[in-house]
């Protein structure tokens, strides 16, 4: 019985939610009212991800299976191609990462920044997996073009790149080059603050949409490693104004003068996160991770926000 939603993750009173999930969350996600059953373990998932490995249209390290819904029987269906969900489990190298991915997703979307329905599930074994819906696929299977920036930028090291290569090239290709950068300037910002050192070429992409031509696609796999691996040497894996540790607002104003983004865009930018600073806390407090990285996490944002925070930067 869960006290809180596992995909807002706030807390209703338990009538409130069905299998852990509000009405209008399980909605979003699911598109029923309830959210579907797992019917395999995380070791099973983790076994079917391995057999998965290049069978699938998506990549990346961690393991993870295409999934549909399966609404007449009310469960998640694992295919090869078709999917319409992503789901990753627990990993034996990383504690809670599940965990983590939702609550960084939830931070995120709460400051602005477009995500993809996404939520924990859990399996037949007690642990949860975060589900996330494919912003690439359209209900009725059909697929949008996506490509990440490792590809685009045509380089063989998805850690060789800057916020700055990466705008330069959505100001020769991007549809909304105004939204775009202001965009990835928030991603940035926040990026950092909540210790998302994992953010390489292939976290970014251009989505090619019906209504509006080529946009950076919402933002996935926003995690933080920091937290999980506090002995990693550099907190960017994408450089800054040439740095990739202790960003300082003055990296974050020399970065948007390279975007060309105007004072009052930046000022926007810093005071809608610090105006949000207790209500992150409030949502790292209440997020599903442990205690003991709960606190871990809030010494990292408390850090990390004391170093950006908007004093001084005016124009
Ligand atoms: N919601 C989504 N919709 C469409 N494509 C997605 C979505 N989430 C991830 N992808 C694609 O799948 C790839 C792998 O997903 P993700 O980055 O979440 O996995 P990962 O294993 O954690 O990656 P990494 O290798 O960065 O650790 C991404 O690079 C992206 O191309
Ligand atoms: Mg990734
Ligand atoms: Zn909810």
């Amino acid at each position: 019985m869960f006290s809180k939603c596992l995909s807002c993750q706030l807390s209703a009173a338990g009538k409130d939610l069905t299998k852990g999930y509000h009405r209008t969350c399980s909605k979003q996600l699911f598109g029923t009212a309830q959210p579907p059953d797992v019917p395999f373990k995380t070791t099973e998932v983790t076994a079917e991800a391995q057999k998965m490995v290049g069978r699938m249209s998506i990549s990346g390290v961690q393991p993870k299976l295409s999934v549909i819904h399966d609404r007449r029987r009310h469960e998640l269906t694992v295919v090869d191609r078709g999917g319409l969900f992503i789901l990753k489990p627990q990993t034996d190298r990383f504690e809670s990462l599940p965990e983590n991915e939702n609550l960084c997703m939830n931070i995120v979307s709460t400051y602005g920044i477009e995500v993809p329905p996404h939520g924990l599930l859990p399996l037949p074994d007690g642990k949860l997996a975060y589900l996330v819906r494919r912003f690439d696929r359209l209900d009725d299977g059909s697929k949008l073009q996506q490509e990440d920036f490792q590809q685009l930028l045509q380089t063989d090291d998805k850690y060789s790149g800057s916020y700055e290569r990466i705008a330069n090239f959505l100001k020769r290709h991007s549809d909304v080059i105004g939204l775009d950068l202001v965009r990835l300037f928030e991603r940035a910002l926040l990026f950092y603050v909540l210790g998302n050192g994992d953010a390489h070429l292939k976290n970014f992409s251009l989505l090619r949409r019906e209504d509006v031509g080529y946009q950076l696609s919402p933002a996935y796999d926003v995690l933080s490693y920091r937290l999980v691996l506090p002995e990693e040497k550099d907190d960017m894996c994408l450089s800054l104004q040439g740095k990739r540790n202790s960003i300082s607002k003055k990296d974050l104003q020399g970065l948007s003068e390279h975007f060309g983004l105007t004072g009052k865009q930046v000022n926007n930018a810093l005071d809608r996160l610090s105006a949000l600073r207790s209500s992150i806390e409030m949502m790292i407090e209440g997020s599903f991770l442990e205690k003991r990285l709960r606190n871990r996490f809030l010494e990292i944002f408390e850090e990390r926000m004391d170093g950006v925070s908007n004093k001084g930067i005016r124009s």
